[in-house]
């Protein structure tokens, strides 16, 4: 059950970006100061590619994060594809958080499967057992309604564990399951762009069932929009 909803719609991308920021920093003084520490699981794809990058220029308590993913395409860690290298390049390599805080899916056993389970005996050993609350877990959307690695009519919709093997019309993915982004402290979906109005208009005002709707995380829930991406719904558009 959703403990709190927000919707939260900026002018345009970089407003965004301040927001985030603003966010991050508010968010990792509370975590910090309750816990010790601040996890964030990351999205991939192109849309916070200059989040990261905002981000890295940013004054944050960069020694007490732990970096996590919600999912990974299967590809060598530097291929271009790979979401932990897009990570690395806009953010990671330039902020010092220690490197055994940084936690990327496994993609070297060469079988999915494998490296999925893998990265849920990580998580169990760095959640001492219990499912991750993230103190963030940053998701985007595509087109289809799909988040994370979690794509329509998939049968990684109905996992159960931690992780599991996405598909990607044949194309195999490492995904965290519905269950293990819904015990997040906090899920922000970042979107922006006005290629994605339509589908945020979809998934913000009809009951289409797609995966990223069926994310109804313990804790907030937050929807963080730029008004091109708010563009078709009704309260928004003209
Ligand atoms: C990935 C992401 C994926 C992404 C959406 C949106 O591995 O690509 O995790 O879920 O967030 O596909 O991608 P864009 O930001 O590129 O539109």
């Amino acid at each position: 059950m959703v403990r709190s909803f927000h919707l939260d719609i900026r002018p345009d991308a970089q407003t965004q970006i301040v927001r985030g920021i603003e966010l991050f920093q508010q968010w990792s003084k509370i975590a910090i100061a309750d816990r010790g520490f601040f996890s964030v699981a990351l999205s991939g794809g192109n849309t916070p590619k200059a989040f990261y990058s905002a981000l890295a220029e940013a004054e944050m308590p960069w020694d007490k994060f732990y970096i996590f993913w919600g999912d990974e395409r299967y590809v060598p860690h530097d291929h271009p594809d790979s979401n932990f290298r897009m990570t690395r390049e806009t953010l990671l390599d330039r902020v010092p958080i220690p490197s055994d805080r940084v936690f990327p899916f496994p993609t070297s056993a060469g079988d999915p499967a494998i490296d999925a389970a893998a990265y849920a005996d990580t998580l169990k050993q760095v959640f001492n057992g219990e499912w991750p609350d993230f103190d963030c877990n940053l998701l985007g959307v595509g087109g289809d309604g799909h988040t994370a690695s979690l794509f329509p009519g998939t049968d990684a919709l109905k996992a159960n564990g931690w992780t599991t093997v996405g598909d990607k019309s044949g194309e195999p993915r490492l995904t965290l399951t519905v269950p293990a982004i819904e015990h997040s402290r906090r899920v922000m979906f970042w979107v922006n762009g006005a290629g994605k109005a339509s589908i945020i208009k979809t998934l913000l005002t009809e009951s289409a069932g797609l995966p990223a709707q069926q994310i109804r995380p313990e804790g907030e829930l937050i929807w963080m929009l730029d008004v091109a991406a708010a563009a078709e719904l009704p309260l928004v558009g003209i």
